[in-house]
Order: C-alpha cells, then sequence, then structure tokens
C-alpha cells in the first residue's frame, strides 16, 4: 500500500463513511489534476464525475483561476474581516449583488454551504422577532431537505438517516411535502416508461399542502433548493413548482431562503436555479462553485429590509452577532472573481448548452437497464435511480449496498463518483469533452451491469 494511503487510514477520519469498510479496502489517493481528470499516486487517471462532489466548475488547475490566485497570494491571503474591508471581497460583492439583482442588495460572507444556511437562518429567525411576526419564529422546509451539517443547517434537514441521531441537539423545523415526482403518492404520470404509466394529470396537490401549512402557522422563513434536492437524491422538481411555492410563501408573509449551494453557477442551465422561474429569494446561499470549487468560501445574500433590521446604535446591540476568522477571505474571492468570469464567457454558455444535449442523449440509454428506475436531469445534474424492481420501484435494501458498489465498478473503470443512496450522480465539470462525457455514462451502463445484471426492460 503506498505510504500516503496509510497515512490515512492511520490518522484520517472521512467525512459520511463507514471507516470500519474504509479501513477494508486500500483508499484512492488523489494527487493530482488537470481539466475532467484526476490522478491518483498509482497514476491511475480517473473522470471526475461528480466535479468533486459538485463544488468544481471549469475543471482542475486551470490556468486562470491558478493564476488569480497566484496573484492575490503576491498581496495578501487573508485578513481578517471583522472591521477591515479588503478588494478581492468588495468587488465580489458588486459582481455578485448586480447580478442577482433586486431585492437582493447586500452580502454576508462566510466559509461553506452550512454556514451559509446558518447565517440566513440566524437572521431571518432575527428579522421575525425584530418585526414582530413571531416571538418563537419557526422554519419550513422540504421532505428530503439537506442543508449542512452545522445545528442550524442539520436542523432543517429532513434526511432520517443524517438527522435523525442528533435529534435530541436539534431545534424543530416542520416538514413539507417535496415535489418528488418519481415518488408522488398522487400522480405516476412523471417520468416513465410506457406500460407503468398512468394517464391521471398533475393537480399539483403538493403545491397544495405546503400552502395549507404556510396558512396554519407564521412561518419565519420556507427553506427550498430550488429545482434539484441534491442530498435527497437529485430529487428535480416539476416545472412550476418553484413559483406556485414561492407566491404562497409571500402571500403567508414568511420569507423565502433559497439554498443555492449546489444549483447556482449554471449547474441547471441558468446562473441561479431560480431564475429559471424568475423567483427571486429574500435570501440566496451559495457556496461550493463560488469559487469555481478551488477553495471553501460561502456568501449569504439578502435584501435591504432584513439588513436595516440589524441597525441601531452601538448600544442597543442589534448587531448580527455572528462571523467567521476566514470570512471574505481574499484567496476565496480572488478565486470567485476569476470563476465568475469565466462563468459568463458567452463561448461558454453555448459550451454548456452543448454538453447538456450530449448528457441527455447519452442518459437516455439507461431506461434499457431493468435496475434503473428512473434517470433524471437539470441542466448538468444527473441522477440514476438504481431500483430492484422497476415495475413497482421497489427501492434496493441499503444493506443490498446497489449504489455504493455500483460507484465502486465505476472507479475501478476511471470515473469518481459518490452515490446518495441508490442514486447515482452525475455532475460533470464545464470543462469535460463529448468524448469523456459519453465514457462517463457509458462507464455507469457497464458498472450497473456488471453489479446489477445486464436485464433488459
Ligand atoms: C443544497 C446544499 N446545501 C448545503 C450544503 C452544505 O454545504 P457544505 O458541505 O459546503 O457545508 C450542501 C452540501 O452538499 C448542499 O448540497
Amino acid at each position: 500500500m503506498h505510504k500516503l494511503a496509510q497515512l490515512d487510514r492511520r490518522y484520517v477520519w472521512h467525512p459520511f463513511t463507514q471507516m470500519r469498510d474504509w479501513e477494508r479496502a486500500e483508499p484512492i489517493v488523489l494527487v493530482r489534476g488537470k481539466g475532467a481528470m484526476l490522478e491518483d499516486t498509482q497514476g491511475k487517471k480517473y473522470l471526475d464525475g461528480n466535479a468533486s462532489i459538485w463544488t468544481n466548475l471549469h475543471g482542475h488547475n486551470h490556468p486562470k483561476l491558478n493564476r488569480a490566485i497566484e496573484r492575490q497570494l503576491k498581496q495578501v491571503a487573508h485578513t481578517s474581516a471583522l472591521g477591515l474591508a479588503n478588494e478581492p471581497a468588495s468587488l465580489l460583492a458588486e459582481q455578485l449583488v448586480k447580478t442577482v439583482g433586486r431585492p437582493l442588495r447586500k452580502i454576508f460572507y462566510s466559509d461553506d454551504g452550512s454556514t451559509a444556511l446558518e447565517v440566513a437562518l440566524k437572521m431571518a429567525f432575527e428579522f421575525a422577532r425584530r418585526t414582530g411576526r413571531s416571538r418563537a419564529p419557526r422554519f419550513l422546509s422540504l421532505d428530503g431537505a439537506y442543508h449542512g451539517d452545522t445545528i442550524g443547517a442539520t436542523s432543517l434537514g429532513h434526511i432520517d438517516l443524517f438527522h435523525k441521531t442528533y435529534g435530541g441537539l436539534l431545534f424543530k423545523s416542520d416538514k413539507a411535502m417535496s415535489p418528488a415526482c418519481y415518488r408522488c403518492p398522487f400522480n405516476r404520470a412523471k417520468p416513465e416508461r410506457a406500460d407503468a404509466r398512468t394517464t391521471r394529470k398533475c393537480q399539483w396537490e403538493c403545491v397544495g399542502k405546503v400552502e395549507s401549512q404556510l396558512k396554519r402557522r407564521k412561518y419565519a422563513a420556507m427553506v427550498v433548493e430550488p429545482r434539484v434536492q441534491g442530498a435527497a437524491g437529485m430529487v428535480m422538481h416539476p416545472e412550476g413548482w418553484l413559483k406556485r411555492v414561492s407566491q404562497a410563501v409571500r402571500a403567508s408573509g414568511a420569507l423565502l431562503i433559497a439554498d443555492e449551494v449546489m444549483t447556482a453557477f449554471g449547474r441547471t442551465g441558468e446562473v441561479f436555479a431560480g431564475r429559471k422561474e424568475k423567483v427571486v429569494p429574500d435570501f440566496l446561499c451559495l457556496a461550493k462553485g463560488l469559487t469555481g470549487g478551488y477553495l471553501p468560501m460561502a456568501a449569504t445574500l439578502t435584501t435591504q429590509s432584513v439588513y436595516d433590521a440589524f441597525l441601531g446604535e452601538y448600544e442597543e446591540f442589534k448587531t448580527f452577532f455572528h462571523g467567521h476568522s476566514y470570512t471574505g477571505n481574499q484567496l476565496g474571492a480572488a478565486a470567485a472573481l476569476a470563476s465568475w468570469e469565466l462563468l459568463h464567457q458567452p463561448k461558454a454558455k453555448v459550451r454548456r448548452k452543448s454538453m447538456e444535449r450530449v448528457l441527455a442523449r447519452e442518459l437516455d440509454s439507461l431506461w434499457a437497464l431493468a435496475a434503473v428506475g428512473d434517470v433524471r436531469r437539470e441542466g448538468l445534474v444527473a441522477g440514476v435511480e438504481l431500483v430492484a424492481d422497476w415495475k413497482t420501484r421497489r427501492a434496493f435494501a441499503l444493506k443490498d449496498r446497489a449504489g455504493i458498489r455500483v460507484c465502486e465498478a465505476m472507479a475501478r473503470r476511471g470515473v469518481l463518483t459518490r452515490p446518495i443512496g441508490n442514486v447515482i450522480p452525475l455532475l460533470p465539470p464545464y470543462c469535460t469533452t463529448d468524448a469523456q462525457l459519453r465514457r462517463m455514462v457509458r462507464v455507469l451502463r457497464e458498472s450497473i451491469t456488471e453489479v446489477l445484471g445486464a436485464g433488459q426492460v
């Protein structure tokens, strides 16, 4: 075993990993990357099939991003945002606020997705109290919601496997029905193979459920992952759900928190997923791709009225008492500015659209496999759901480790991604070539066949 693998096994405790399983195999130790490719200590090359857990936008070792960080490094790597401003964080704030548009006017920096949510949560909580909406503000979030792992963000989550253990530590948030069409109890019309299809049309029962919840209680805010719920298993919301729910949230007087930690920066086809339905939230949480996937940095954008609720005389203590040592970090902000520029190049937008078409075409071939229940895609996010029986949609039991085994088979063939239960996500970096995209899906197909059989529909 390579020395670095030995060191890892001896000392490192990995996130979301059963370490007993980890200790049984030699870990892949990555040492370099270029474009969509990564390379391990043995010189074996892999395609980065999930953009390094949904963070990387333009590829690894990108010359423009490298240069931006090197340039900033020659100035200063980090200074505190507590009482001090800095150049790249100010420039980045201007870019983001100008692009997002009204009414989002202010930006609060933090470190990662969880802290971006934590900031929105605390601001919305205090806003609801200060404006007299509620003395004990509560939040509404979706079934299957995942907003991060800090205690506040965990409290907003509704994935039992991740969140139940910590129940005693968390505050209570209410769970709203998620518009997960594949397992919709009301309407099984979408998406389908012909013989499993029913003809009943969607009546937006799921929206009705959210509307009645919003009427029952004065929530401080509702939190949503616009268009795609990532950790729920790349659950894609039907067109129109976000618009309808955002209107219901507005009508109820609650605020809307959009967690675009995964969906922002072109992932779903627009710079922000909410734009696809012309929805502008009261809080926009960004992280992951903000720095192109280079450095940990996050941002929570909010409105002038939320900001104003925290203004007062020093001794009134209306200050937003929250911050992190690395808030507004210069290297992160410099990378984010360079990434932002790359994202908006006209040829990059055209390329992403073309990638979407190739990915859609390739994914279509997976419907033929009996072990595939659903193939979901929005922009450059795909989720392939493996099932024990495609006709009844019976899921594989967790102990079958279907998703894990398929991803292990993919890694042996040189494509890296990480399963979410029985769902295999594919989120190619935007520099992925057509040939690489085709290879990603081919490897997924071969791996499903190897692990779960070649049964056809
Ligand atoms: C939608 C969403 N929100 C928040 C988070 C938490 O982000 P982080 O892991 O950077 O704390 C994630 C992470 O996957 C996410 O997908």
